[in-house]
């Protein structure tokens, strides 16, 4: 294969990477100021890609990210909007079409928890979670098959006409006592992804998602921060250890490239063994 970028013959020159997976491809990431979303927005970069840093608040954490990014030789700029805003997610995609020309990579990240017992939960707290972890994404995701359909295939770029991963959580499937409104944005957005993927594979659009277990952000630092809080959590990690970032970032530069081009419609767990029932490793 022609690699998309000839390696440059000049002596003086200081080498170039030939080719990188994601060379060409321009990605937006939600939520990516932070945690998981900033992972994944810093590896798609790595990888090649330039990328719209999404975040709602905290600009520089963002624009640390874009930093980030473009040391790695990539092109990148930060862009705050609430992803449950259908004004802001028409708004932040137009300027992405004016700034990078197209949109090859969705990362629908941005996510929340709004913890309570249930019969202390507002609708408030109900709301403010399935309107960022689902409408969000479902908005997003809107946006980006409506500039995929337009494109269609480039192949230059990348066999599919466009590829969208869901940041789920392994809440998709295993319940959670306290949580009830962010297990059920996450079981949506797995019925969710998997009808759009159906419905979308014939045009090349490739929908999948990533089930992050206990991963080290400041999501769940409760989890993580005293000995007692990781030991407990251990007890629900066969593999052992906390997950960080980077484990989800690696999936999601896989999962976006074209090494994964006959994935379609699938759940990635990404979580160290936590779906596997630890439980029953001694009991039942
Ligand atoms: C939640 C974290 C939690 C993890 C494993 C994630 O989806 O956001 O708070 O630690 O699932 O339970």
């Amino acid at each position: 294969m022609t690699p998309a970028n000839p390696a440059v013959t000049d002596s003086t020159a200081p080498p170039v990477a030939v080719h990188k997976l994601l060379s060409g491809q321009k990605a937006l990431v939600t939520g990516a100021n932070s945690g998981i979303g900033k992972g994944v927005a810093v590896a798609l970069g790595q990888a090649g890609a330039d990328v719209v840093v999404n975040f709602v608040d905290g600009d520089d954490a963002a624009n640390a990210v874009v930093e980030e990014i473009k040391k790695a030789g990539s092109r990148a700029y930060a862009h705050k909007a609430d992803v449950s805003s259908e004004e802001q997610v028409a708004a932040m995609f137009a300027r992405m079409k004016q700034e990078f020309g197209t949109t090859d990579i969705l990362v629908a990240n941005a996510g929340l928890q709004r913890d309570a017992a249930f019969h202390e939960m507002t609708l408030a707290q109900w709301n403010k979670v399935l309107d960022v972890n689902l409408t969000g994404q479902f908005l997003c995701a809107r946006e980006a098959v409506r500039e995929f359909l337009r494109r269609g295939v480039v192949p230059e770029v990348s066999c599919a006409a466009g590829k969208i991963i869901c940041m789920s959580s392994v809440h998709q499937e295993i319940p959670w006592a306290g949580h009830v409104n962010y297990a059920a944005s996450k079981g949506a957005i797995k019925l969710m992804m998997e009808s759009l993927a159906q419905e979308v594979a014939p045009k090349r659009i490739r929908v999948n998602a990533i089930a992050p277990g206990a991963i080290r952000t400041p999501i769940n630092t409760a989890a993580w921060q005293t000995k007692e809080a990781y030991d407990a959590l251990m007890t629900l990690v066969p593999y052992g250890r906390i997950g960080e970032p980077e484990d989800i970032a690696r999936a999601a530069v896989w999962l976006a490239s074209d090494h994964s081009d006959y994935v379609v419609g699938t759940t990635l767990y990404v979580d160290g063994g936590m779906t596997l029932y630890p439980g029953f490793a001694t009991g039942g």
